[in-house]
This record gives C-alpha cells, structure tokens and sequence, in this order.
C-alpha cells in the first residue's frame, strides 16, 4: 500500500514510525512532514496539509490508497471530505465530525443530545449576556473560546475581571474566527485523564492509556505547552474507567453523530476530569495526543497500518489492537524561549550514538547537511524498559546525551511512577 500521512510534528514521526513496521506498506508520503519522517519515506514538503484540492491532487500523482491524518488542522479544513467525495479512503473524520474538537458549542450540543456527563456550560456571541452570565455566577470562571485556538484559547480564574477580560479579548478576535462565540462553563475539580479511540461505523476501540505534562517546569510550574513528556501505561486508569468512558462518552457521542448523518472514522480523544460527581468530558479532538501517541505507538504490537486501513474501509469487524508489556516514557527536549518565542536555527548534537531509545522529531529541519531546530518541541525522547522506571531511566540518560544550546526539559516525567509495570 502506498500511504499518505499528513502532519509533521512528534506524534506524526511515530504514527509514520509505526506504520512503517507493516507488512503491508509498500511506500510512506508524509506531507509536510519532518526530518525524522524523512527517514521512513518521501516527504512531500511543499504541499500544503490543509489545502483540501491540494491534498486530492498530491494523492492522484503519488497513487495513494489510504491518508492517515494526524492534526486536527486538515479534517476541520475539510480534507476528509475531498478525499471521501474523490473515493479515496482516509482515516480521520469529516469537517462536520471534526467540530467535536473545532467547535466547543458544537461538542456540548453533542453531548447534551447523547447525556455524555460534562460541565454546565452556556454560549454566547455578544458581549453583555456574557458578562450578565459572568456577573451571576461565582468563581472560578472558565471561559473558552469556541473554536481552535492551538489550545490557547482557555481560562480558568477566580477573577471576575479577568474572565471578562477574555471573553472582549475572544470576541474582538484574540483568537481570530475561534473567538466569535465563548463558551462560558461551570468549574470542575479532579484529576484530568484522556482516553484515546480509533473509531469507524459506530465502534470505539479503546487504546491503553497515556499521560502527558502540560506545564514547561518541574512540579508542574511554568506556563502551559503543548506538552513536555508523558509516560504509558499509566496506572491510576483502569480497565473499569476506560470501559465507564466507552460505554459512556464514546460509543453515545458516536451514535449522537450518527443520528445526525455524521459518519466518524479516526481517533477519538476525551479528556476527562475525575470529579467527585464521577467523570465529566472536559473536551473532545478528533486527533490522537501529542505527546502521547509517541508512548503508545511503540507499544503497539498488532499491524496499525491493518487497522487504520480496515478502519477506513470495510469497517472494524474483526480488527482489534494488541499491546506490549513494555513501559514507555517520553521527555520533550524544548527549545530555549519555549512556549513564547522559541529560539529557531539551533544546531542539535549527540543523536547518532544513542541506544535503547526512539527518538521522534517535532521542530527539527535540515540546514546545509546540519539538523537544527525549527520549532519550540523540538525532539521527543522515548525510552522504554519493562516498567516505567527503567523506561525513565533510559529517556533521560539520552536526554542529557542530546544537545543543542538552550535546551530545555522537565526532570519529573513519570517521576512518580516509577514501579508501574504493563
Ligand atoms: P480544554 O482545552 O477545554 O480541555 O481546556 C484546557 C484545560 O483547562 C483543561 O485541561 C483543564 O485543565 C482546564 N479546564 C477546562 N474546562 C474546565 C472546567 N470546566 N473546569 C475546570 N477546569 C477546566
Ligand atoms: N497532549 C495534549 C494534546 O495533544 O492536546
């Protein structure tokens, strides 16, 4: 088979790593790709991802027969719908299927229809009944704007003139069209914890679990990133939560789609906070998690690339996912300036005698020969070991190995979870 994966950061470097192992691909195309991808197939670099005519026109001249999709930017431009229209199988799901993730009004419409347990919540497009709504209520605010914002378009505080603050700053485009509704909702408290579907005609298979670090520092200090490491599996989430969620979230949320003439096919990420009420959805995407997919792919022993492709063909009767009893841990290597004005151009050192490790690329690019960094995650660092410590162990001692000026990294992943074993 010839694959086209669209992306080029961390999580696409090892969705491509992993369906690479297949049997059954004859070539891999990422688009645009990264330098790590580079090394596993062609990188069609010129190539916009999410350019729906462009992507159609790129699978014609490379014969394409399935598209895996790994951002969220291509299906709620509407990739998936050109290559549904064109006959060309995808996994990843339609623009409309994709609002779950592109729309937070959309998601709590959905999960309102399905009872998907979620925090109250209330839109608005003009200004003053949302102040009205803000003024009436009590702290903490959570105020979000309603579209993609790179996951910065979230506040939670407990001033009353802050959360004001953020719905002018949505609603006068902080944010661009993401910002033209807010989503004001009621403040939840637990632990978080995200669960991962691959999804096609109703069915959700659940992935075994997978935690990542949002905050830049140690003791989750510093501002939010995209992620700075994570750690599978995990053991605070068992087989009883998974499967609530599953019964609970995934297959009605599907079903709601369904009704609607919404077919969904890709992955599925719910992000859940434990409250004392029980689990509430704090958010939907239409994506795997990244870094998270850097843990979880290397621990797939079954054929994806078999899956995904029954996935978004015949359907998934009879395709399952099987998992090693190996640990893995991922440490982020940033750069330094990261998350504000990452340092771009930095020459990055001490990858050619590394062991024991995947090492997938998120910001690198090639300069004269020279791999340098292009982006504020620049290196995702994954060791493995048969429990979380030894897996810990061997992601920092390269870690420390890797160098390029600046760099950053939390010396906590998976600090406290050292005896986990699958
Ligand atoms: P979201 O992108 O909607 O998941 O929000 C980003 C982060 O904001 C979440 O991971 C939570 O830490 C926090 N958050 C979102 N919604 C709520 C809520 N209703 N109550 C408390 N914290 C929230
Ligand atoms: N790791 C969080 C995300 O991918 O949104």
């Amino acid at each position: 088979m010839r694959v086209l994966l669209l992306g080029g950061g961390g999580r696409e470097h090892a969705l491509g790593w992993k369906l690479a192992q297949s049997p059954m691909l004859d070539r891999l195309i990422s688009c645009p790709g990264n330098p790590g991808l580079g090394t596993l197939g062609d990188v069609a670099a010129d190539v916009d991802p999410e350019d729906p005519a462009a992507v159609v026109a790129l699978c014609r001249e490379r014969a394409i027969d399935l598209v895996v999709v790994g951002p969220e930017g291509p299906l709620a431009a509407g990739v998936a719908d050109a290559l549904n229209a064109e006959g060309i199988p995808v996994f990843g799901p339609t623009s409309a299927g994709a609002r779950l993730e592109s729309s937070k009004s959309f998601a709590k419409e959905i999960m309102a229809a399905a009872e998907v347990p979620t925090a109250g919540s209330a839109t608005f497009r003009d200004r003053e009944t949302a102040v009205i709504h803000l003024e009436e209520s009590s702290g903490p605010y959570v105020v979000k704007a309603d579209g993609l914002a790179a996951g910065k378009g979230v506040l939670v505080t407990e001033s009353l003139e802050a959360a004001i603050e953020w719905v002018d700053g949505c609603l006068e485009g902080r944010f661009g069209a993401a910002g033209s509704a807010v989503v004001i909702e009621e403040h939840l408290t637990g632990d978080e914890v995200s669960i991962f579907y691959l999804c096609a005609d109703g069915e959700a298979i659940p992935f075994q679990p997978a935690r990542d670090y949002k905050r830049l520092l140690d003791d989750d200090e510093g501002p939010n990133t995209g992620g700075m490491g994570s750690f599978s599996p995990v053991e605070d989430i068992d087989d009883d939560l998974v499967d609530w969620t599953t019964v609970h979230v995934a297959l009605p949320t599907l079903g709601e789609l369904a009704s609607r003439d919404i077919d969904y096919t890709g992955f599925l990420y719910v992000g859940l906070m434990l409250t004392s009420d029980g689990p509430k959805v704090l958010e939907f995407n239409c994506r795997l998690g990244d870094p998270e997919a850097e843990v979880l792919m290397p621990r797939i022993t079954s054929d994806l690339l078999a899956v995904l492709n029954a996935a978004s063909n015949e359907g998934l009767t009879g395709h399952g996912v099987t998992w090693s009893n190996r640990a893995a841990v991922d440490v982020v290597l940033a750069a330094p300036g990261y998350p504000e004005s990452p340092v771009k151009g930095l020459r990055i050192t001490g990858l050619d005698h590394i062991e024991n490790i995947l090492v997938f690329h998120a910001g690198t690019r090639e300069a004269g020969g020279r791999l340098v960094s292009s982006g504020g995650r620049v290196l995702n660092i994954v060791g493995l070991g048969d429990n979380i410590g030894e897996a810990r162990d061997n992601a920092y001692a390269a870690a420390q190995h890797i160098e390029f000026k600046g760099k950053q990294f939390r010396t906590d992943i998976a600090a406290k979870q050292e005896g986990t074993s699958p």
